[in-house]
């Protein structure tokens, strides 16, 4: 049998995501109200490989594989072979010699994609160069408890191309959003994910735009979002960002061109007074928080659908 991996957002389809948001917030209830849980994970175990820092991924991927009955085993780099160049293929074949699923935060998207490929067990993306799927799940569901819908949601994202940027085009598209990306020139998410993200929503009614003025972009945004400026493996491009991201800041001005009900989200860690005031970030519109703990509803629910067979209609491929 062939393992089900989640490597990008769109390793799901439009009907998928939906079913595997309906069950994080049914497990979100269930925890919220202490009813005895499910515990499709009794017995397994899961890998959690870090490259790089993680508070909220790795917390809340920990947690998950617990709270599903699982054994989470955390390893990064630096205590494990991987920091000492042994290849993620050969690290893939070892693994899925002992666990059920590997879940793996790395650099460029290939070392997750190679890890898929040497793997016979589920491989999660928690984090590439290029996308972080999970964020984005936990994204949807968030604004889909407060909207009550995602179809023709409008999220206007401001600043860096990046790859929550990337995620939020790709996932919003599947679920019909409108998302509006402001970036400065040169910094832009990559062509072929917008255009990925159109040909999506020509189906599903979504849209992917990109512009260059933030006031614009968050005319009538139901949701105003944003992210650091420099990702992590570009502190030293700090100071440079700063410049070039100043107009792009998520400030009350910003707010109020969007409706008069937006929400206001940043996946975390966030720099108060960068790239969002901390009158917005701690303010009454922020549900940054709630963002947060949604991370772990929707990985229990992503876990469940990749590993538990019984589990709404999803096999293997
Ligand atoms: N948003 C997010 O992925 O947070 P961490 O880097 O703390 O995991």
């Amino acid at each position: 049998m062939t393992a089900r991996h989640f490597l990008l957002d769109t390793d799901l389809t439009s009907s998928e995501q939906a079913a595997l948001l309906d069950l994080a917030d049914q497990l979100k209830a269930t925890r919220r109200d202490r009813k005895p849980a499910r515990r499709p994970l009794e017995g397994r175990s899961v890998a959690l490989i870090f490259e790089k820092p993680s508070t909220r991924t790795r917390l809340s991927f920990d947690v998950a594989v617990a709270e599903l009955g699982g054994h989470p085993i955390v390893i990064d780099s630096g205590s494990s072979q991987l920091g000492r160049g042994e290849t993620i293929e050969d690290t893939a074949a070892v693994l899925s010699r002992y666990v059920d699923a590997i879940v793996i935060r790395t650099f460029a998207q290939d070392r997750v994609d190679r890890m898929a490929a040497a793997a016979t067990v589920p491989v999660i993306n928690a984090l590439s160069d290029h996308t972080h799927p999970c964020q984005a799940l936990a994204d949807l569901q968030t604004i889909r408890e407060i909207r009550g819908r995602l179809a023709g949601v409008t999220l206007t994202y401001l600043g860096d191309g990046n790859n929550v940027a990337h995620s939020l085009l790709l996932a919003g598209a599947l679920a019909g959003l409108r998302v509006h990306v402001a970036s400065p020139p040169g910094y832009e998410p990559i062509e072929q994910v917008v255009r990925h993200a159109n040909e999506i929503g020509a189906v599903t009614g979504g849209e992917a735009l990109v512009m260059h003025d933030a006031l614009e972009a968050a005319a009538g945004a139901d949701v105003l979002y944003t992210d650091v400026w420099a990702s992590m493996g570009q502190d030293t491009e700090s100071d440079s960002r700063a410049l070039v991201f100043q107009p792009y800041r998520l400030d009350e001005k910003v707010v109020e061109a969007a409706r008069p009900d937006a929400i206001v989200m940043h996946c975390l860690p966030a720099h108060r007074e960068m790239e969002i005031s901390a009158a917005v970030l701690d303010g009454p519109r922020s549900v940054v928080f709630d963002q947060a703990e949604n991370r772990l509803h929707a990985q229990k629910a992503l876990l469940s659908f990749l590993l538990d067979e019984t589990t709404a209609g999803v096999g293997s491929r």
